[in-house]
């Protein structure tokens, strides 16, 4: 683990801490909230992905999205437009998008997660779930 250099480090290290601590409360009632999946593989990370896992984590706080949870992923096979968060609304389709910087976080959150609109910077699906 990475040393903590300042106040605001710790304040957004905590922040993570209880955000984990929220997906474990809130557990049971996992289909019916908002689910924000950070990939952090080395590529995201190196791309900007804890910038804007941070971002994500003081947005859904500050505003006191409740239905919100926000977890960290790993490899989803997008290198080529990481940082990449992957999007689940109750009862629609999981979306990925790509290029996430922290301001397209908060338009995402704004746009997307609060009013349903979709926005550009959407990766196409290219995998199947297995049914069987
Ligand atoms: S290593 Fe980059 S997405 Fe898998």
């Amino acid at each position: 683990m990475a040393k903590i250099k300042s106040l605001d480090e710790l304040k957004q290290l905590r922040e993570q801490f209880k955000s984990k601590v929220d997906i474990r409360e809130k557990g049971d009632n996992m289909e019916k909230l908002v689910q924000i999946r950070v990939a952090m593989a080395t590529c995201g990370i190196a791309s900007g992905a804890r910038e804007v896992m941070n971002a994500l984590v003081d947005i859904v706080a500050n505003e006191k999205l409740d239905n919100v949870v926000i977890s960290q992923t790993g490899c989803m096979g997008y290198c080529y437009a990481e940082p990449t968060i992957e999007v689940a609304i109750p009862g629609e389709e999981p979306v990925v998008f790509g290029e996430v910087t922290v301001e397209r976080a908060k338009e995402i959150v704004e746009k997307y997660v609060k009013n349903g609109e979709l926005l550009d910077g959407i990766i196409p699906v290219s995998h199947k779930t297995v049914d069987e």
